[in-house]
């Protein structure tokens, strides 16, 4: 019987780029097209079952094995370190973690430093590595806000164009990672589907490169 590769993909722009990718790999789902709000779709011939989940929540999907495989960005892997083999860098989804502050920001060290963020452990981590004292504010989305309505002193967030954070009259003062989309295979599908998955990583590799 062929092996059945169950993936999660995160769902919007990046996942259908990620699936154009998997479908020149080897692995089409012509069903996956239809425009309908269906979040499984299976191609059975190929050995292959998709599933359109939260991008945040792909790593949950594969470390837990509900997924085999997935991709996700390397801002949820570094936050939320799950237990999952990091196979490549897929080289899309291209941003990165930085640090962001209203325009003239000085940075008063006898003071502890007030951290809006949806990303606490790289936060934390970061502002530990330089041995500065803060105080993380854990928000959900609009973090750009925090420090305008002086909630917080900076934010650390995901900055891709920079636009938002020009049309918020804030800008980046130091970055701490660049981030991108990467393959992620569940450890125990790794032992018992790695013919399958390292052929698919390495197609998808070849586009990588090419
Ligand atoms: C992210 C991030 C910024 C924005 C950056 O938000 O939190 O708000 O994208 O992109 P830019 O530099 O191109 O303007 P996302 O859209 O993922 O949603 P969020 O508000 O839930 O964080």
């Amino acid at each position: 019987m062929k092996t059945m590769l169950n993936v999660a993909l995160p769902k919007g722009r990046l996942g259908e780029k990620v699936y154009a990718m998997f479908e020149k790999a080897g692995f089409p789902c012509p069903s996956i097209k239809e425009n309908n709000r269906k979040l499984i779709f299976e191609n059975e011939e190929c050995g292959v079952r998709y599933f359109w989940v939260k991008p945040s929540d792909v790593a949950i999907y594969v470390e837990r094995g509900a997924a085999d495989i997935g991709v996700a960005g390397k801002d949820i892997l570094l936050e939320y370190e799950p237990e999952v083999y990091e196979l490549l860098d897929l080289n899309i989804g291209k941003c990165r973690m930085a640090v962001a502050a209203k325009q003239g920001f000085r940075d008063d060290t006898d003071k502890t430093l007030r951290v809006a963020t949806k990303f606490s452990n790289i936060a934390g981590q970061y502002y530990l590595s330089r041995g500065r004292d803060i105080d993380i504010i854990h928000l959900n989305g609009s973090i750009e806000i925090a420090p305008i309505l002086g909630l917080s002193d900076v934010i650390v967030d995901i900055v891709e164009t920079g636009a938002t954070l020009r049309e918020n009259n804030l800008s980046v003062i130091e970055t701490i990672v660049p981030i991108s989309a990467r393959f992620i295979s569940n450890k125990a599908s790794y032992k018992f589907k790695s013919e399958a998955i390292d052929k698919l990583v390495s197609e998808l590799a070849k586009q990588v490169e090419g």
